[in-house]
């Protein structure tokens, strides 16, 4: 059946037109409200009327939680796939007395989904990034350009690695700013970690002509953006290696989990025996083909067959969620671009971005911070950038903490000499300072998407 989509400028209509929080003082004092998650409707009002004017306004709020989007979507597929792997007795994925095939038929799915030769499953999104910079042959003596804000594992991978971090500013995409990447080249760049963070892609075609120009490694990050696309191609397979996450709070879930993608046998290979303490198990030798890479010392990162199975029947439901996540968000934009004056986050692919959140920037941070007590006054999901780490500013890396004092990530010249700290990255804390984010739910409904959209106007004209 097909559903009737509602497009932003409707809703926006119709909400004014039976006089939504208009010809209401805005300020809650004189604006009762009536949220729909209470138990009780009456719970949650404003102060009392103001002596001698007309009654407050009342405005139901609908109840607005956008969630943790994976759990939304578990039903039988998952409880069922789980059962199989309790009833094989064969939690391990390469072998015991059933036939473990979960983590494998999860990385061929995954594989096919993302338009990749080869997909890998390990344990974290963190584990991933460590075995993508041991696919891409990382160590002392490299540097790796690292966005100022993103999550620590981008840092961590690379510290981890012996190499050294080198931060770049983001820009109004919240994503690596191109021209502040290619500054920071020097000839001892490997590789870059394009990160598509807060569910929208980076500038990936230009970030990626400044490598190849440079002879640069990409490693996208997309952690936070699974079922993410730039220009119809899955994010995470237009670089040399991608990696994803599958913690709680990403678009699929299995508690924890990640994956590695590449289109590289010798990066796979690399991968493949890091995540299993240096050997290559048959399996991914039979999928390379032919082996040219001795052991080395490596980790445990392996995905046991619980994850798999979580994750093979969450994949099943990728498309729908980013669809659900999508529309909603294109609604919610849709909605608020008319706002005289409003200046949007940049997309360099709006049809791609998966939707976990909308983005707008206030002139100065004590304009966002009021803007987010009004939006917060109102119910609405709304904060700072979130999820990530301003990175230089943090003690341990201004630091250069590791975890020995003779990390050679910090022993070579480069590494003695560089400083980090909020010099290294004032447009980054800029951006941070300006921007508000409002949360998108995959189960919205076309309520929620028409109020968010009638109280950001409401608070925009208020404070603008
Ligand atoms: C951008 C980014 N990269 C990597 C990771 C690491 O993923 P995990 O938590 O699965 O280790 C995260 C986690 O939030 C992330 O946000």
């Amino acid at each position: 059946m097909a559903t009737k989509r509602t497009t932003g400028r409707e809703y926006s209509d119709r909400f004014s037109r039976r006089g939504f929080l208009t010809g209401t003082c805005l300020a809650a004092s004189a604006l009762r409200i009536r949220d729909a998650s209470a138990q009780t409707p009456s719970a949650r009002t404003s102060p009392a009327t103001p002596t001698g004017g007309s009654p407050p306004q009342v405005v139901e709020v609908p109840a607005i939680e956008p969630g943790y989007v994976g759990p939304q979507f578990f039903d039988e597929r998952e409880r069922q796939a789980l059962l199989e792997v309790w009833e094989s007795g064969s939690p391990f994925r390469f072998w015991g007395p059933g036939r473990p095939e979960k983590v494998r038929r999860f990385e061929e799915d995954f594989a096919q989904h993302m338009g990749t030769r080869f997909a890998l499953g390990v344990t974290s999104g963190t584990a991933a990034l460590d075995c993508a910079v041991a696919g891409l042959g990382l160590g002392p003596g490299d540097e790796v350009i690292v966005p100022a804000y993103t999550w620590w594992s981008d840092y961590t991978c690379v510290v981890h690695a012996g190499a050294l971090p080198v931060f770049a500013d983001i820009d109004r995409t919240f994503n690596l700013d191109p021209q502040d990447f290619e500054r920071k080249i020097t000839p001892r760049t490997k590789a870059v970690i394009a990160v598509h963070l807060l569910g929208g892609p980076c500038d990936l075609n230009r970030i990626l002509e400044i490598a190849r120009r440079h002879k640069i490694a990409v490693l996208e990050d997309a952690a936070q953006c699974v079922g993410g696309s730039y220009h119809g191609k899955q994010l995470g397979s237009l670089g040399d290696v991608g990696i994803y996450s599958f913690q709680i709070n990403k678009t699929i879930t299995s508690g924890e989990g990640g994956a590695v993608v590449t289109n590289d046998p010798a990066i796979y290979e690399r991968a493949a025996r890091f995540h299993n303490m240096g050997s290559l198990h048959q399996l991914f030798a039979d999928r390379i083909g032919s082996s040219s890479i001795p052991t080395f010392a490596g980790e445990n990162f392996r995905m046991n067959e619980m994850t798999g199975a979580m994750l093979g029947a969450q994949l099943t439901k990728l498309d729908t969620i980013v669809a659900q996540l999508r529309h909603h968000a294109g609604v919610v934009y849709d909605g608020i671009k008319t706002i005289r004056g409003i200046r949007l986050r940049e997309r360099p692919d709006p049809a791609g971005d998966i939707g976990y959140c909308v983005g707008f920037e206030m002139k100065d941070k004590a304009a966002r911070d009021r803007c987010l007590q009004e939006l917060r006054k109102r119910k609405v999901p709304a904060s700072t950038l979130t999820g990530s780490v301003l990175l230089p500013i943090q003690e341990s890396v201004m630091n250069k903490r590791a975890r020995h004092p003779n990390w050679p990530s910090f022993q070579s010249p480069e590494g003695r000499a560089i400083q980090y700290g909020p010099d290294t990255c004032r447009q980054t804390l800029e951006i941070f300072d300006r921007f508000v984010l409002i949360r998108v739910g995959a189960k919205y409904t076309e309520k929620i998407d028409g109020y968010l959209i009638d109280a950001i106007r409401e608070v925009h004209g208020l404070i603008a």
